[in-house]
């Protein structure tokens, strides 16, 4: 399945403002080979441009074929970038065949496949930290699950860091266009085979 307007690099002005290191994540610090990344840069970043929602399900087909169990995957963007949209298209493309609800209220929504569960976490109404380990929310992460999270910089310093980071944004005026534009970020090595099988099918 091919992924149409593939470019290997982002321009630095392209960037997303927010990124795991400046987020303070808990690196998983053994799973970190590139020191590099101890110095806020993924270990590959690449950009990417969707042109509608069906090249949205087409990419979170691909995510969902590359994903692991234990994988963590931030999903970051404004509000109606398309991070559920996303989310819906991979569990799709896993299998679920039901509704998929944006868990802005409920936080968390789980699913259970064959290859693993995955949990979808939506963090826009978290209020602070404390609220992260009073859910016991890490009891989801680093096990055999995986862990979508949209809006992770709403639980900074709490919040798992990421295997792969999405970052979604609108192309010109939200709104006008179901063009999309998209940074995919390996944070771990784990996250870069994600990435290189998405980007490279390798
Ligand atoms: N290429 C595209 N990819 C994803 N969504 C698209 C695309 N084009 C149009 N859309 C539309 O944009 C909207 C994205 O909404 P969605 O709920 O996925 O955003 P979100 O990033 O999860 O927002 P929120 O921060 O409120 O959770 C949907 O109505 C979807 O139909
Ligand atoms: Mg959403």
């Amino acid at each position: 399945m091919p992924l149409p307007d593939l470019s290997p690099d982002l321009s630095p002005e392209a960037s997303p403002e927010v990124t795991p290191d400046s987020l303070r994540p808990t690196q998983r610090a053994d799973d970190v080979a590139d020191p590099s990344t101890a110095c806020g840069e993924p270990l590959r970043r690449c950009a990417l441009s969707l042109a509608d929602e069906a090249a949205t399900d087409a990419f979170a087909a691909r995510l969902a074929a590359a994903l692991s169990p234990g994988h963590v995957v931030w999903l970051c963007g404004t509000l109606g970038a398309g991070k559920t949209t996303l989310v819906r298209g991979l569990l799709r493309a896993l299998g679920h065949e039901g509704p998929v609800r944006s868990p802005t209220f409920t936080l968390l929504e789980p699913y259970a496949f064959a290859r693993f569960a995955v949990y979808h976490f939506d963090l826009y109404r978290f209020a602070s930290a404390h609220e992260w380990h009073d859910a016991g929310f890490d009891d989801y992460f680093g096990k055999t699950g995986v862990c979508l999270v949209e809006w992770p910089e709403q639980a900074a310093g709490a919040v798992p860091a990421p295997d792969v980071r999405i970052a979604l944004a609108f192309s010109g005026e939200p709104g006008a266009s179901s063009q999309r534009s998209v940074t995919l970020e390996a944070w771990t090595q784990a996250g870069l085979r994600c990435v290189n099988a998405i980007v490279d099918g390798c």
